[in-house]
């Protein structure tokens, strides 16, 4: 009972670590490095931010083309952080709805979202139990978010209840075999203190890197799950990404990127 007890404390403190740094180290505020007089929440904090991920996240048409075929287009953004993608699924047509643990990350979410003219709902929310019933989406996308939660298994399995049957969704989780794992490695360097450098708290909580196979395991409730590879390295390495040709660069991602992305079916 009393190590019952310790756990739950635990983990809630963990999550409040979680949402905390999460609400200040606002993710896609690499891309504003070159653009320092830029006020955070304004229409050109979203432009730059926006077009910067459609060069960067170059395969992000192919994860909206996987999950277009859903007959029912409701859909789950499970670690929407300021609402990105979410607003882009929301251009084709989806009924979107998005949770985040950051507090900071949905304000400033649905502030881009009244910029678009954008409609959604948004939520604070644990992808560990998610507050939905069973069955309650066609699909489910959730990019650079369940390497950090604690329980990473959990949270994939939450995403396949609240998947109807013929669901689908795309999981993005950092690659343990890649090139950028093994620069960290190398460099001692945080994997996430683009703003906070040098502070004491200058990384995420939690970053797991995974195997292929260990996410393959994690999956393995989905009818399909299909896993590659992307993303050598992006806005992180910012002058010898512009070095690296960008077809050498795809083809080097299908080895060493940094992203592993499971394209699931219920
Ligand atoms: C690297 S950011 C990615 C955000 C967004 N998907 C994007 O690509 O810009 C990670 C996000 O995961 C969220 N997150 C981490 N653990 C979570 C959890 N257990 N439940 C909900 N959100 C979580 C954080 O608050 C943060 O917004």
């Amino acid at each position: 009972m009393i190590d019952e007890k310790n756990h739950v404390i635990e983990n809630r403190d963990m999550l409040k670590r979680i949402a905390d740094f999460w609400s200040a180290q606002l993710n896609n505020e690499i891309f504003l490095r070159n653009h320092p007089n830029v006020l955070r929440g304004s229409r050109e904090y979203f432009e730059i931010i926006l077009a910067a991920r459609l060069k960067y996240i170059y395969y992000l048409p192919k994860m909206i083309e996987f999950l277009e075929t859903i007959p029912v287009k409701t859909l789950l953004e499970v670690g929407c952080g300021m609402g990105t993608d979410t607003v882009v699924f929301e251009s084709k047509g989806f009924q979107v709805t998005g949770i985040d643990l950051a507090s900071a990350h949905l304000q400033l979410a649905s502030r881009l979202f009244e910029y678009y003219g954008a409609r959604g709902s948004f939520l604070e929310a644990n992808a560990e139990r998610l507050p939905f019933s069973n069955e309650a989406f066609g699909g489910v996308y959730s990019f650079g978010v369940l390497h950090h939660t604690p329980n990473t298994a959990l949270g994939i399995s939450e995403i396949h209840r609240v998947l109807k049957p013929g669901g689908r969704a795309v999981v993005m989780l950092y690659n343990r075999n890649s090139l950028n794992n093994f620069a960290h490695w190398v460099t001692r360097k945080g994997f996430e203190n683009a703003v906070k450098r040098d502070a004491a708290n200058s990384d995420a909580p939690v970053t797991y890197r995974f195997t292929r196979k260990q996410v393959g395991s994690m999956c393995s409730m989905f009818t399909k799950c299909e896993i590659s590879t992307e993303y050598l390295f992006g806005a992180g390495w910012s002058r010898i990404y512009g070095l690296v040709p960008k077809q050498v660069h795809e083809k080097l991602s299908k080895i060493w990127g940094w992203h592993l992305v499971a394209y699931l079916e219920k």
